[in-house]
């Protein structure tokens, strides 16, 4: 690299640290969504011809839809499916130029199961449709469709009129060959497209009455960066309301509360997969992922919508509640509250596409989480060393440094499982090799972690260093595999290595190549137990409009990144994800890690909150972060544990990884500013209360493999807020500093400076709570103070539920495999509980055949039970259950009886305390593989 061009970059990466709002557009600087949020509610041009009906397979019916204003067809689909659901799609009805669809397999797991839905009623003005239980009123004039329950109206579309969709068109004057800002003839695409146009989409053309130009349809400029938009305006855009609901969630990723606010007086929230550094909190700025799904709530039930587009998306949320004025709040308070039912208005713009949204009905949130896993996959269950404990930092120096790192944590007795190389490992950001004299020997050392039964991580960005010297850039610029220019040529932007350019993922046969760069033969230094870190993936593109493509590169089949950007970080992911499956010809569980994700991204691995800051903000923002990215399916999620720059102090640490010891991703991460900050060198009080936050981490990953499974199986996520369980509790529908595991753990992290205790709501009337520590009660229904100093972490078990935990202490989880279990038992106001736990080996896919063991652990009228749940799974294990503690028991018995099958009834060791009327049977010693009873009388 010449001087001036390391200058350059130098430039532009400090430019970029120093990054601010100005770098991103506001919806008034992006065309298309100012010119669907200026639309007025009411005036809605379209109409349904009523007459051209046509009904599918008894599952669907076509209906075509006019927009009086010019004309223009569209063609609207209204399908039932299987698992209380629904889709509308509305495309062009003959489009000059074929318009994006994201093929099936990608988002979309498959083809979404259809279902048998009647025509109830038709009249002139309006159809009715039944399925399941539900109706659906498409009405012609204007064109809106209501969903409706039992005679109320769940999920409205186009209420207010504001669809409107942008058809293909031919530019009207062309600029007679005008040179745009980079040299380049801004329409020479648009006539090539043109000219390929159907006749149909002529005809069709001729008959179109002239709309109204508006500025940044044909080209637009942000800074100095041109969009050349050859084909014109493209966006789709509608409103979905939610009648009955006052409260919305989802969508992704923003640093915003939980609740989604009314965006009255802000921007709209915003979907566009960008690098944003040091990122602003509480504002609706698009992140480095996006899920256009959302999920509504109230007493009664919860609905959810999947917005089935990858390009940008911008989505206004209004509410007649939340947006009154003070005068009309301080009417309704005199009055003694409002009669007005709530709803919650939200409006969806895309700058491309077609309209595909799916109605998911509920009525409950665990039905909802269910049918958006139908159509967009689960978690796979990841391997135990992905949920435990991973070491990161930007950098780990060299061979020598790693190992003094995980020599220090075996010197301190703090277990963890992954250690992370970023960037500076590889020979000068050529993503698959090493800096030779920093890793000379990177398979002694990765062995040497192994060892142990650790595992390491590499960095693998998707821009690649343009040198021909550089295999993998070679082979893909050799192979064709790059993003292009509008102009055809290979696109070259800048990233870490300085000029890079992008393999074009979404196309499957470059991820099929990229995929092989992962065999042990073609990554040297590599062995099995390496993993993977997909970064930059939005992608990041320094000197590109907002850090990212420009909009107008050219993918697979010339469709254009404007059409699908917020997918192009998942395809990374899912390649380097396919290439770890192929490296173990399918038998391991692959762990990748994922900055940028979209719709279906769980399928693949993991994914965390980018660069946060070391400030306690940062710190109490992952909770509502967190809890909306696993609302989206994406349950295997977290956030750099003590902030990615500046450096916190060991308070911030501490209580950091204290949260982050409860939250499905726990990695400690640093930018390579930031001073050293692994848990041993911290002040010797705090290193001991982070090793007992990582080690109450791996006691409770029985926990937490469990709740996986059950992920992975019916698509609920680990980490939930509260209502999803207590769906009635009007208390908990704005909640977001404190959230559920499974149904049986309570976690309010502490996430303020200085605070020693802390307001803990318990939810549930009837229910009881137990400190997992000291067994404390608290009653649900209430909200108490808790103590809550430096040491503690607020944390509460369920009356009514049993937790399978590990308590010896070693150095990584694969050490643990065979270790014994013992059963926490918490016992509601009946004396009774129950819980469950999933066992298989850990790593491989051979549960997927039977191999593992699905147990169910009851307690009731002095009776402990354990059986299988599933006759399908069955493995053998050494792993035993040593120790049952049961909580709550208010008389101390006299007796207690193991009972097996086939076996001599046995006499067992206890303990009671009435202070803590706390029971511990010591040394059950039956395998978990074995049905036994305990009788206590
Ligand atoms: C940006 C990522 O967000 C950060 O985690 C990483 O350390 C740097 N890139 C360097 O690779």
């Amino acid at each position: 690299m010449n001087w001036l061009l390391l200058c350059v970059l130098l430039i532009s990466v400090v430019e970029i640290l120093s990054v601010s709002r100005e770098n991103f557009k506001t919806c008034d600087q992006s065309g298309f969504c100012k010119r669907h949020r200026a639309m007025q509610p009411g005036s809605s041009p379209y109409v349904v011809l009523m007459d051209s009906i046509k009904i599918f397979e008894s599952s669907t019916v076509e209906l075509q839809i006019l927009n009086t204003k010019n004309n223009v067809r569209l063609l609207l689909q209204v399908s039932a499916l299987k698992d209380n659901t629904a889709r509308v799609k509305i495309n062009e009805l003959d489009p000059i130029k074929k318009r994006y669809e994201i093929p099936v397999g990608d988002a979309l797991v498959g083809e979404p199961k259809l279902q048998n839905m009647k025509v109830l009623e038709r009249t002139d003005g309006s159809i009715t449709l039944g399925f399941e239980d539900n109706k659906i009123l498409i009405t012609s004039k204007p064109f809106r469709i209501d969903f409706i329950n039992n005679d109320e109206a769940v999920v409205s579309i186009n209420t207010q009129g504001l669809l409107k969709f942008e058809h293909y068109r031919k530019k009207e004057t062309p600029p007679a060959q005008e040179e745009t800002a980079d040299g380049q003839e801004s329409d020479t695409n648009n006539e090539e497209q043109q000219e390929g146009g159907d006749e149909a989409g002529e005809e069709n053309k001729e008959e179109t009455p002239q709309e109204e130009e508006e500025s940044g349809m044909w080209e637009e400029t942000f800074k100095n960066f041109h969009d050349s938009k050859p084909f014109g305006p493209s966006s789709v855009g509608m409103d979905v309301s939610f009648p009955g609901f006052e409260h919305v969630y989802g969508i992704p990723q923003h640093a915003d509360s939980f609740a989604l606010k009314t965006t009255k007086s802000t921007d709209p929230y915003r979907l566009f997969n960008l690098d944003v550094f040091e990122y602003e909190l509480y504002n609706p700025m698009a992140l480095y992922g996006s899920i256009p799904v959302m999920m509504a709530h109230n007493e009664k039930r919860t609905v959810g919508i999947f917005w089935h587009n990858a390009a940008e998306t911008w989505i206004d949320i209004s509410s007649n509640t939340a947006d009154k004025n003070f005068l009309s709040k301080m009417a309704d308070l005199v009055n003694g509250g409002s009669n007005e039912i709530p709803q919650t208005d939200t409006h969806w713009m895309s700058e491309s596409g077609v309209i595909d949204i799916f109605i998911m009905l509920g009525p409950s949130a665990h039905d909802v989480y269910y049918q958006y896993a139908q159509l967009t996959g689960t978690t796979n269950l990841p391997p135990l060393f992905g949920i435990s404990y991973h070491q990161c930092r930007w950098n780990y120096n060299d061979q020598e440094d790693v190992k003094n790192v995980d020599a220090n944590f075996d010197l301190y007795d703090i277990p963890y499982d992954v250690i992370w190389l970023d960037i500076e490992h590889t020979d000068g950001k050529r993503y698959f090799t090493w800096d030779g004299e920093k890793f000379p020997n990177s398979e002694e050392m990765i062995n040497n972690v192994a060892a142990k039964g650790r595992k390491m991580v590499t960095i693998v960005d998707p821009h690649l260093k343009r040198d021909d010297n550089f295999a993998v850039y070679k082979e893909a610029k050799d192979l064709d595999h790059m993003v292009k220019n509008k102009d055809g040529n290979e696109y070259d932007g800048w990233c870490w290595p300085g000029s890079s350019s992008w393999p074009d993922f979404t196309n499957p046969e470059v991820r099929r190549w990229w995929a092989t760069k992962f065999l042990l033969d073609n990554y040297k230094g590599s062995t099995p137990a390496l993993f993977t870190w997909n970064d930059m993936n939005e992608p990041s593109v320094f000197n590109g409009p907002e850090i990212t493509f420009h909009k107008d590169v050219i993918h697979m089949d010339g469709f254009e990144n404007r059409d699908m950007h917020n997918l192009y970080g998942q395809y990374v992911l899912q390649a380097t994800s396919e290439g770890l499956l192929l490296r173990s010809e399918n038998k391991e569980r692959p762990f990748v890690l994922s900055r940028a994700f979209f719709a279906g991204s769980q399928r693949y691995g993991a994914i965390w909150t980018g660069d946060n800051m070391g400030e306690w903000g940062h710190l109490k923002i992952s909770l509502p972060m967190l809890l909306s990215i696993n609302l989206a399916g994406v349950t295997f999620s977290g956030a750099d544990v003590g902030g990615f720059f500046k450096n916190p102090d060991a308070e911030l640490l501490t209580r950091w990884y204290q949260a982050g010891a409860f939250q499905p991703f726990f990695r400690a991460h640093a930018h390579i500013d930031t001073k050293r900050r692994e848990p041993y060198i911290q002040p010797e009080e705090n290193m001991k209360i982070i090793r007992q936050a990582i080690i109450a981490r791996y006691s409770y990953l029985p926990l937490w493999y469990t709740l996986f499974y059950e992920g992975e199986t019916k698509g609920i996520a680990p980490m939930r807020p509260l209502w999803v369980e207590y769906p009635a509790d009007k208390n908990t529908f704005t909640m977001d500093d404190e959230y559920l595991l499974g149904t049986s753990l309570l976690v309010k992290p502490i996430t303020e400076q200085g605070q020693t205790g802390t307001q803990v709501y318990f939810p549930g009337q009837n229910e009881l709570w137990y400190d997992v520590e000291t067994f404390k009660l608290y009653n649900g229904g209430q909200s108490v103070y808790v103590d809550a100093p430096l040491s503690k972490i607020p944390v509460f078990q369920r009356g009514g539920s049993i937790v399978p935990r590990k308590l010896r202490i070693r150095r990584s989880s694969s050490l643990m495999v065979h270790d014994p279990f013992t059963l926490i038992v918490c016992l509601d106001k009946k004396e009774s509980a129950k819980g469950n736990l999933y066992v298989d080996d850990y790593h491989s896919f051979n549960y997927r055949r039977g191999e593992y063991l699905h147990r169910e652990f009851t307690f009731d009228q002095n009776e402990f039970r354990s059986q299988s749940v599933d006759v399908h799974g069955n493995i053998s294990t050494k792993e035993w259950i040593e120790k049952i503690i049961v909580v709550g028991l208010n008389k101390e018995p006299s007796k207690a009886v193991l009972n097996v099958k086939g076996k001599e009834p046995q006499i067992l060791q206890w303990e009671y305390s009435s202070y803590d009327k706390e029971l511990i049977i010591r040394k059950p010693g039956v395998n978990i593989a074995t049905d036994f009873s305990i009788q206590l009388s």
